[in-house]
């Protein structure tokens, strides 16, 4: 075995193809629908959202989808991104367990973000659009989109959560330094914001909310305008593909192969990325990695949120697909891992944890924060707010190896770094943080408000 602690690849092995867990997917595909009639959607339908290439990835069957070089060129700025052996965290942790984790902190926004980012740009600018609208959280969505509008000359409006435009001017600045245009959601931009403000002028915003804004002001463009989402959808955990692909092969550099790969999850994406090709190896080579998404207490979608068909945002302007679901109306409480509070979840991640594919735990924000500044000053960076929920459960399974003597190979995907989120850490650091269990009353409450789609949900 090698007593290496970092696994580089060289340009030549960034992957040439997206990877399509569609095409191996052992669960049948759940249909997409229109949140005005309740009908199946159509093309025309999305295509007031989406450029027609994108629409057709979302419901592609292909196995491996190739990557632009227009793409793949700028994906070198950043890529293939290390995957590192975290020597010093085991030996803290006193551990028989051995612990990887791939580093896409390294992108120029801090983040997985950009995987998905500069392909949607890409797509549309080659459709013929000129700009794009987007809703973001924490920032870290927002800053990718406008990196990459950047590159590719399309201009960018971002709908931010006015909670995270307050607390995170820092990442407003980011955007702005790229070019894009920002508003803290709600706004009296769009009649939806309008609607929210005059129920409650101090609303602190939502994702929901903010989707809601950014399809609104796409819907409503003239055709002027496209909408792009960072997360939940099928051509999003597809570009994340990258992740995983390369990781498979800087595994093998390292001679091993992990018994247990580890995710956040927000929408799903970067845990999908780094995942769904070893689910490929499980599903189809015989491998038996157990794949482990995490998600906060606060905003547990897949631990207790119901898996049914519920409306993407909170106007029900955006599709309705089935998930696993808080309901609409969630609107979460302020945790400090603002990228991991959204209501659903991706619908192939839904089904896979529905089916047993995946495993699912929910892990405390205290807890995650002790995690976070371990990891820091053993491995020396500083972990997104976010990704630190995979650390958590990392440092759970390599604490639950120790215990039970065995050598367990861990593999988590640091989705990004906390450079910019230093008031989470300020908060931690001087005990304010508070943990918070998002009650299971809440969603059943939630339910009475789905949708009412006549299928088997
Ligand atoms: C660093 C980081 N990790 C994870 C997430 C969660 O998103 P997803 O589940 O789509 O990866 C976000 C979302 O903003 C993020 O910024």
């Amino acid at each position: 075995m090698s007593d290496q602690t970092k696994f580089i690849l060289n340009e030549t092995d960034l992957p040439r193809f997206w990877y399509n867990i569609n095409a191996d997917s052992p669960v049948a595909p759940t249909p997409v629908l229109r949140p005005d009639t309740l009908e199946p959607v159509t093309p025309d339908f999305l295509s007031v959202l989406f450029p027609m290439e994108l629409i057709l990835q979302e419901v592609s069957t292909e196995r491996f989808i190739p990557i632009p070089e227009e793409v793949r060129e700028i994906y070198k700025l950043y890529r293939p991104t290390p995957l590192l052996r975290a020597r010093r965290l085991e030996k803290a942790l006193g551990t028989t367990a051995h612990i990887y984790y791939k580093n896409e902190g390294v992108s120029p926004a801090g983040s997985h973000k950009p995987n998905t980012a500069i392909p949607q740009a890409f797509f549309n600018k080659i459709a013929g659009t000129k700009a794009l609208a987007t809703e973001t959280g924490a920032g870290q969505w927002g800053s990718a989109l406008a990196l990459a509008c950047n590159f590719f000359g399309l201009e960018l409006e971002v709908y931010m959560v006015k909670i995270s435009y307050q607390q995170k001017p820092y990442r407003r600045l980011m955007m702005e330094t790229y070019g894009a245009t920002v508003f803290a959601s709600p706004t009296d931009h769009t009649n939806y914001g309008r609607s929210v403000l005059e129920q409650d002028p101090s609303s602190p915003g939502s994702l929901g909310i903010a989707i809601s804004e950014a399809v609104e002001a796409a819907a409503t463009s003239g055709g002027k305008k496209k909408y792009s989402l960072g997360s939940v959808l099928n051509h999003v955990l597809l570009h994340q593909s990258v992740i995983g692909e390369e990781a498979l092969k800087q595994m093998d550099m390292a001679n091993e192969y992990p018994d247990v790969v580890i995710g956040c999850v927000g929408g799903g994406s970067n845990f999908a990325g780094i995942a769904y090709p070893f689910l490929r190896e499980n599903l189809k080579n015989g491998k038996r990695t157990r794949l482990l998404a995490v998600e906060p207490t606060a905003a547990p979608s897949l631990t207790k949120g119901v898996y049914t068909f519920d409306y993407g945002d909170t106007a029900k302007m955006a599709p309705i697909v089935k998930m696993h679901t808080l309901g609409h109306g969630f609107v979460p409480p302020s945790i400090h891992a603002g990228g991991l509070r959204y209501h659903g979840m991706a619908p192939s991640l839904s089904a896979f944890c529905d089916a047993g594919l995946i495993e699912a735990v929910a892990v405390k924000q205290k807890a995650t924060f002790e995690a976070a500044i371990q990891f820091a000053r053993a491995e020396g960076i500083i972990p997104a707010p976010e990704s630190a929920h995979a650390i958590r459960a990392a440092i759970d399974e390599a604490l639950d190896a120790k215990a039970k003597g065995e050598k367990r190979v861990i593999l988590f995907n640091l989705s990004g770094h906390g450079n910019f989120d230093m008031a989470a850490y300020e908060a931690y650091l001087s005990g304010k943080l508070e943990d918070y269990d998002y009650p299971a009353e809440a969603v059943q409450a939630a339910m009475a408000e789905l949708p009412k789609v006549k299928m088997p949900a």
